[in-house]
């Protein structure tokens, strides 16, 4: 695997609200405690505010399987604010021309924030296909079940996984999860597909890293797990690291990559919106970014 931090736009505002949360109790010891791909987060995070924070960071990730590419995003939290940040973003992701566009999850910060936060996801483009999950912001809402989100995607072109496998023939194998906190997670679906994990990518996208974390190595949880959630941390003190991160795991999960005893890897992306109230609805040491995953034979 190979990895590249890439560059990106410059001058960007960020802000948003805040999600409930949990303080760390648990710890995964079937994680490793360092994984073998740094480099993502810590030049993600040594990225000066003074200079302007950047719209995203691309964060490059070559894999073995048939050619293809795949751009990955999570954690939206559209609220209608930011329309030009959100727009130059758009641009770009459009401009990378992925086969495979994939969406972690919280698009909205409330129910009315849904249409607008849709009709951006719809302006994005890929050559395959779109594929999304729930994140905490969507599945709290009790009223709402999964054939309206499901109905909801499809209208604007999306297919909305719950703890479902989309086989796209030729091209990877997706699964995607429910979220951890308001949905309920079941890896059972993807485990028939470990045989052909060596042949052709397996890439599950759960919302929360949690989900993974909680499970056994003998769980098989695809060759790569794509979540967000946890906005890397979002306000990261220099040294000190981030104030909290909504995560149960602390800061094992948090942001970056994690990789299992068995060689399993986790992939915690640090989004592209933001969470919070008052002076903590801002982004510190903590730049908004994209994943862009390019298979190779
Ligand atoms: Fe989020």
């Amino acid at each position: 695997m190979r990895i590249r931090c890439g560059k990106s736009q410059a001058n960007s505002e960020v802000q948003m609200h805040c999600i409930p949360h949990t303080p760390p109790s648990q710890h995964a010891p079937n994680w490793l405690p360092k994984p073998r791909f740094q480099a993502f987060s810590s030049l993600a995070t040594t990225i000066s505010p003074l200079a302007g924070y950047p719209d995203y960071l691309l964060v490059d990730v070559a894999l073995p399987g048939p050619p293809s590419s795949l751009v990955f995003l999570s954690d939206l939290h559209w609220n209608g604010r930011e329309l030009p940040r959100f727009q130059r973003l758009a641009n770009a992701i459009r401009n990378l021309e992925p086969d495979w566009l994939v969406f972690g999850g919280d698009a909205c910060v409330f129910m009315d924030t849904v249409p607008g936060a849709l009709e951006w996801l719809a302006s994005l483009t890929a050559k395959r296909g779109r594929i999304a999950v729930l994140g905490n912001r969507e599945a709290q809402i009790p009223w709402l079940d999964h054939d309206f989100w499901k109905d909801l995607y499809q209208r604007i072109g999306w297919t909305c996984l719950f703890n479902e496998v989309l086989d796209t023939g030729d091209g990877p194998l997706f699964f995607g999860t429910e979220d951890a906190r308001y949905g309920h997670p079941d890896w059972n679906p993807v485990q028939q597909f470990f045989a052909i994990s060596g042949t052709r990518p397996v890439i599950s996208i759960s919302h929360n890293p949690d989900t993974a974390a909680d499970q056994p190595t003998s769980t098989f949880l695809g060759n790569l797990i794509l979540c967000g959630h946890t906005h890397g941390g979002q306000f990261n003190f220099p040294i000190l690291g981030p104030l909290y991160t909504s995560s149960r795991y602390g800061r094992q999960f948090y942001h970056g990559w994690a990789e299992r005893e068995d060689g399993t890897l986790m992939l915690t992306s640090s989004g592209i919106g933001e969470s919070g109230f008052g002076f903590l609805h801002h982004r510190l040491h903590c730049p908004p970014e994209i994943v862009r995953i390019q298979f190779h034979s």
